[in-house]
């Protein structure tokens, strides 16, 4: 199966697959070292459009947009119109191919203060907030994500969609769960097909692809113009190698092996480490390397030791141990087998 690129009011995008954003994980540097998997596009993690207007030095980091991980979109929450509006036109001078609007995060952090998921009980102030951010925004694409509804007994999702789409609304990503399930349950992409009938700009299908299989499936029961991977990236770029392959057609690439992760997470490691410094590097690095090593024999046995380990070369030499002694076991193996 070969797929259309997704074009997002004149921004081709290919392959039709996207990068979620995950708040605390998809900054810039992990977003570049993810894109050469295959994604077509990266979005940043969420940004609050009320620290950006007041130019907080943490959340302009935020904002950054590395060339080679083109196009990205930056998303942004927030609740109020003109601050949204400001916020975005800051975004786009500062470089952004997409301004995103979230609807959808669900942690009560933000909930509590009326952003994300929690817009989606306000149909009106969502429209708003999407009419002020186009109206804001000269030059590049506004999308919006989010989820069905705030509760499964009122999914706003359509009717939002269909008047932000009047609005000047680009594309939408939609998770197919409601705010108040968090994670629970499985994506309803029954929804997420209902979108795509009901608007006529692309729709990014998203939640709880698993496999290039899931990706092809998900396409063609719905009709979406793009698959959005989050979770099931974490730790396993070569998904992603794998799903852009199967889209283009071409044959799947082999699994990688132990060797090959040990070394990427190595690599993933010497990238934070040199941007953020050895000590925020390493323990940033801690969820990544855990995520890595899943699957990977004594892998419980290694995130023990690595989550204390406060320095990045006693990091490096666990690696290195894991790899060897694995890379033994792998040869045994092969061994084996041919005996
Ligand atoms: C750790 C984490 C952080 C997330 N942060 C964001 C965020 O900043 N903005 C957003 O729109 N969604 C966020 N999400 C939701 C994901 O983008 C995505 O919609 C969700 O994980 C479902 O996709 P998946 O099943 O492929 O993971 C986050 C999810 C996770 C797990």
């Amino acid at each position: 199966m070969s797929l259309r690129p997704l074009v997002i009011a004149g921004i081709s995008i290919f392959p039709p697959l996207a990068l979620a954003p995950m708040a605390g994980v998809t900054n810039a540097l992990f977003r570049k070292l993810f894109k050469p998997f295959g994604f077509g596009l990266t979005v940043s993690e969420f940004v609050s459009a009320q620290s950006l207007v007041r130019m907080h030095k943490r959340t302009l980091e935020m904002i950054d947009v590395y060339p080679e991980e083109r196009p990205t979109a930056v998303q942004l929450h927030g609740n109020d119109p003109q601050v949204m509006a400001q916020a975005a036109a800051f975004v786009e001078e500062c470089g952004a191919d997409i301004v995103d609007i979230n609807f959808g995060c669900p942690a009560p952090k933000i909930v509590k203060g009326g952003d994300g998921a929690a817009i989606l009980r306000d149909p009106d102030l969502a429209v708003a907030i999407c009419a002020a951010v186009r109206k804001a925004v000269q030059r590049v694409p506004v999308t919006v994500k989010m989820r069905l509804g705030w509760s499964s007994d009122n999914y706003t999702f359509v009717e939002i969609a269909k008047r932000a789409e009047a609005a000047g609304i680009d594309a939408f990503t939609l998770h197919g769960r409601y705010g108040q399930q968090f994670y629970r349950g499985e994506a309803d992409w029954s929804y997420i097909a209902r979108l795509k009938e009901a608007v006529s700009v692309p729709v990014i299908g998203n939640g709880d692809i698993r496999s290039a299989d899931d990706a092809l499936r998900r396409m063609r029961e719905t009709g979406v113009d793009a698959i959005m991977v989050g979770r099931a990236a974490l730790g396993n770029p070569w998904l992603i190698r794998e799903i852009t392959a199967v889209m283009s057609g071409l044959a799947v690439p082999a699994a990688p092996s132990v060797a090959e992760r040990v070394e990427f997470a190595r690599a993933h490691l010497d990238a934070m480490v040199e941007r953020y410094g050895e000590k925020s590097g390493v323990l940033q690095m801690r969820k990544h390397l855990g995520w890595y090593l899943k699957g990977v024999e004594g892998a419980a046995l290694l995130r023990e030791q690595i989550n204390h380990e406060p320095s990045a070369d006693g990091v490096r030499a666990i690696l290195a141990e894991a790899r060897t002694r694995r890379a033994a076991a792998e040869g045994r193996e092969t061994l084996s087998e041919a005996v």
